[in-house]
C-alpha cells in the first residue's frame, strides 16, 4: 500500500514538474531583501525548484544595489563568480566587456523574446549582438507616493508641481508630520535629484546632461535651478533620515507618521505587502511637474559562464522561467513594477501598473522615456559615482551653493568619461 502510494506520489511529480534534463544548481546573486522585494524572488525560487533545479541564495541587502555591486566584484576577480547576478543597465555591457557573461541567444530564440520585449530594453540586454542578459521588469522611478489621509487632515492638495509640493509641505510640516518620508543614502539622494532634475530641465535636456554628458548642460543656469529646487525639498525631510534604508522609509509613509515619498515603484511592492490598497489606502502619482515623463529602471539578471552541464541547464532554465507570462504576472504584482513583456493579459494588475503601462508607452512614443541615474540606465557607473558623490555632499550641506555645484557637477563627470 505505502509502495503504490510512493508510486502514485512520483507519477503526479513527474506530471506536473517534468523535470527535462538533469538537476542542477543555480547561485543567484541579488539584493531583494525588503519584505515586498523578498516576496518577489520568493516565486522565482519557488518556479525554478519546481523545475527539479535548485536554488542557492546569495542575497546582499542594501537598496539600489550597490553593497551587492562590491560583494559580486570580489568573488568575480577571485574566479568563483555565482552563475546568476542582479545586473542591470550600463553595467551589463561592462561586464559583457570583460568576457564574464554567457551568451543567452539560444533561449532568446526559443521564448521569441524579440517578438515580446520592446527593443528599448533588449538593446540593454545585448552585446555584440548576443543576448548576455534576461530583462525582469520595467520600474518607473518618478513615482509620488501619498498617505492621503495626511493630506486630507491638514487641508493639503496632491502636488503636480514643485511649487505645490513646497506649499503643501510646509501646511503638513506645520500639523507635525514629516512632509517626505527619506532615507539619507547616496542612491536615495540621486533618486530624489533626479525626479527634480526631470522637472526642472525638461526630458531633453535631462538626456543632454545624463546621458549624453553634455558640459554645457551640466554646469549651465537650469542646472544651477535645479540643484536649488533640490535644495528646498531638504527642509521637508525629517533629521532621522541618514542612514535610513528605503523600505523604512516607506513604511513611514504606511504608518502614517509622513505624508510622501519619492521612490520607484518597488515601494508599492511594500503597501501590497502591507496589505494596502492602491488609491484607498495610498496614492501613486507622478513625482511633481513629471506626470507626462517616464523615468525608466529595468531590472535584469546575468549568467556568468560555467563548465558543468547540469549547472550550465539550470542557468537556461532559470532565464527561460523570468520571462515566463506566469512569473511576470505573479512577480510584477508583488514588486510593483509592470511587466517586461507586451503581450500580457493585465487584468490582475491595479490602477498605478495600468498607469504605468500607459506612461511607458505614451512616453516612448513622446519621447519622454528617460533612463535613471540613481539606477545605473543612464551612463556608466564611473560617471554615476561622480554625480552620486556631487549630489550627495550638496545635498547634505546646508551651506552648499547650488551654482558651484552645478559646476562641481560638470568637472567630475567629465573626470570620469
Ligand atoms: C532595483 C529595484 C530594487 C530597488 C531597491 C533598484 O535599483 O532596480 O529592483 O527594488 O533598487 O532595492
Amino acid at each position: 500500500m505505502k509502495f503504490h502510494n510512493t508510486l502514485l506520489a512520483l507519477s503526479f511529480l513527474s506530471i506536473s514538474f517534468i523535470p527535462s534534463t538533469r538537476a542542477g544548481e543555480v547561485e543567484v546573486l541579488h539584493w531583494w531583501t525588503s519584505g515586498g522585494e523578498a516576496k518577489s524572488i520568493a516565486v522565482l525560487t519557488e518556479m525554478l525548484e519546481q523545475q527539479g533545479h535548485s536554488w542557492k541564495d546569495f542575497a546582499v541587502a542594501g537598496g539600489g544595489g550597490e553593497s551587492a555591486m562590491t560583494v559580486l566584484k570580489t568573488r568575480a576577480v577571485s574566479g568563483n563568480p555565482p552563475s546568476a547576478a542582479q545586473i542591470k543597465g550600463h553595467d551589463i555591457q561592462e561586464w559583457a566587456g570583460l568576457g564574464f557573461l554567457t551568451s543567452l541567444n539560444d533561449v532568446a530564440k526559443q521564448g521569441g523574446w524579440d517578438e515580446v520585449v520592446p527593443p528599448m530594453v533588449t538593446n540593454v540586454m545585448k552585446w555584440n549582438g548576443q543576448y548576455v542578459a534576461v530583462p525582469v521588469n520595467v520600474h518607473r522611478v518618478n513615482w509620488l507616493w501619498v498617505n492621503p489621509a495626511i493630506l486630507a487632515k491638514v487641508d493639503a492638495k496632491v502636488p503636480t508641481t514643485l511649487d505645490e509640493f513646497f506649499v503643501a509641505g510646509d501646511k503638513i510640516k506645520a500639523a507635525g508630520y514629516v512632509p517626505l518620508a527619506h532615507g539619507g543614502q547616496p542612491w536615495q539622494d540621486a533618486t530624489v535629484f533626479e525626479t527634480v532634475a526631470l522637472s526642472v530641465l525638461g526630458s531633453q535636456d535631462y538626456v543632454k546632461a545624463f546621458v549624453e554628458l553634455d558640459m554645457a548642460v551640466l554646469a549651465g543656469d537650469k542646472m544651477v535651478d535645479v540643484f536649488s529646487q533640490f535644495k528646498k525639498v531638504h527642509d521637508y525631510i525629517d533629521v532621522n533620515s541618514p542612514g535610513r534604508d528605503w523600505n523604512v522609509a516607506t513604511s513611514m509613509v504606511i504608518n502614517g507618521e509622513a505624508a510622501m515619498q519619492i521612490m520607484g515603484d518597488w515601494a508599492k511592492g511594500e503597501f501590497t505587502a502591507a496589505g494596502k490598497v492602491a488609491g484607498k489606502d495610498y496614492l501613486c502619482v507622478a513625482t511633481p511637474g513629471t506626470a507626462d515623463q517616464f523615468i525608466h529602471n529595468v531590472d535584469s539578471f546575468v549568467f556568468f559562464e560555467l563548465t558543468d552541464a547540469d549547472n550550465k541547464q539550470a542557468q537556461k532554465a532559470l532565464a527561460a522561467t523570468i520571462i515566463d507570462p506566469k512569473f511576470q504576472e505573479v512577480f510584477n504584482l508583488n514588486k510593483g513594477s509592470i511587466p517586461v513583456r507586451t503581450d500580457m493579459n493585465m487584468s490582475k494588475f491595479d490602477q498605478c501598473a495600468l498607469d504605468s503601462m500607459a506612461a511607458f508607452k505614451a512616453t516612448a512614443k513622446s519621447n519622454n522615456l528617460v533612463p535613471s541615474i540613481a539606477h545605473g540606465m543612464s551612463t556608466t557607473s564611473y560617471a554615476q559615482g561622480a554625480i552620486f558623490d556631487v549630489v550627495t555632499s550638496f545635498f547634505n550641506d546646508p551651506k552648499a551653493d547650488p551654482k558651484q555645484a552645478a559646476q562641481k557637477l560638470a568637472k567630475a563627470v567629465k573626470a570620469a568619461m
